[in-house]
């Protein structure tokens, strides 16, 4: 299997989506998980490039491997942090998000015994139920941060659970941040930076756009949910193909793959291509979905295996072994989308990309 990301297609995109928000919105390129999948360090210079002004990841260890690149970038981690790892968040000047007082404790030790101070993010768990301090913590939690000289506010945040597909349920995460902020010690929060939005909260609801937005999927081209017209035009930044290794036309009942899950009833001609899980391509498009081959769809049959699947190349009796197969991309005048491959199997788009594997290296255009 070959993957490929074009950078020049990131940096567009973020710029376009700058843009489309307004370039004074901060922006907050998401590149945890190497950046779905694309390659953090790439991501994050191409979105660098494009205008982004903070990077977000999830672990200590993304971040710190992005801080030896970038020495001046605030780099947010959001996942919840340990205190065995506040020492290693302020000496490398990370901003963590901050959801619990044992964690504003932990920083305050680390930074007094490393003469340091360190930026924090305060997340609000409005109903996104997973991480931040709950609504009625926030206040506490404000002036524990106030009360550590070396601990430095600069931004609150939330998340949303549904912005794709819940609009009520996001309306009510929003309102609840925006009252508790209007109503709490910080009435004064020109100096902070507000951020709520990632793809599908900057697309749907400008109201939440506040300070900044924290979109990935968008970045790399992939839509949350579906396209509005006056939205500007991205391009999906990554296209995976395959070879055709192999061949194949059995008697009629012959079965495919393991489990025999698929079997022929008539003459069918199959091609196996080089692309399995092992290299990331979902289990779980056993006998669902399709590729491209010279600009034509062949379907998936039997269970994908670790390095390679088979396909059902009936309809397309030109393509020989050597062949380009495409499974995320453009092929003539098909595409088939990370979107596509998302809702055959009934899962996320970030799903989908972040599988990858790195079997087969990234090439990059
Ligand atoms: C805290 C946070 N912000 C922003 C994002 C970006 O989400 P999306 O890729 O849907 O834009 C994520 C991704 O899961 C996230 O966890």
């Amino acid at each position: 299997m070959r993957v490929e990301v074009s950078l020049d297609v990131i940096e567009n995109n973020v710029r376009k989506i700058k843009a489309w928000v307004g370039n004074s919105t901060g922006f907050t390129a998401i590149v945890k998980s190497n950046a779905y999948g694309h390659g953090s360090l790439k991501v994050a210079d191409a979105a660098i490039r494009g205008g982004a002004t903070h990077l977000g990841v999830s672990t200590v260890e993304e971040a710190l491997s992005l801080r030896e690149h970038y020495h001046d970038v605030p780099i947010l981690v959001m996942s919840p942090f340990l205190a065995s790892d506040a020492a290693r968040i302020v000496r490398a000047g990370l901003t963590p998000y901050i959801s619990n007082i044992g964690q504003i404790e932990s920083l305050q030790v680390s930074g007094l015994s490393l003469s340091r101070r360190v930026t924090v993010h305060l997340e609000i768990d409005t109903g996104m139920g997973r991480s931040g301090c709950l609504p009625a913590d926030y206040e506490a939690m404000l002036q524990s941060v106030q009360d550590c000289a070396n601990i430095e506010l600069t931004g609150i945040a939330t998340h949303f659970s549904s912005a794709e597909s819940d609009g009520d349920f996001t309306r009510a995460q929003l309102s609840t941040f925006q009252q508790l902020i209007r109503n709490g010690l910080y009435e004064d929060h020109a100096n902070l930076v507000l951020h709520a939005a990632n793809s599908a909260g900057s697309l749907l609801y400008p109201e939440a756009r506040m300070d900044m937005i924290r979109p990935g999927l968008l970045m790399y081209g992939i839509w949350p949910c579906p396209i509005y017209e006056d939205f500007p035009t991205l391009t999906p930044a990554m296209e995976i193909t395959a070879r055709i290794l192999h061949t194949h036309t059995p008697p009629e009942g012959w079965s495919v793959s393991y489990n025999r899950t698929f079997r022929t009833d008539g003459t069918k001609r199959f091609a196996t291509i080089d692309a399995g899980y092992g290299d990331g391509y979902p289990r779980e498009l056993s006998n669902k979905g399709y590729v491209l081959i010279h600009g034509q769809r062949a379907p998936i049959v039997g269970r994908v295996c670790m390095d390679v699947t088979v396909i059902d190349v009936t309809e397309i009796p030109h393509c020989v072994t050597g062949d380009t197969v495409t499974l995320i991309g453009e092929n003539r005048s098909e595409r088939i989308r990370t979107e596509d491959l998302a809702k055959w199997i009934g899962t996320t788009e970030h799903d989908i990309t972040t599988r990858l594997t790195g079997r087969s290296p990234i090439k990059y255009q």
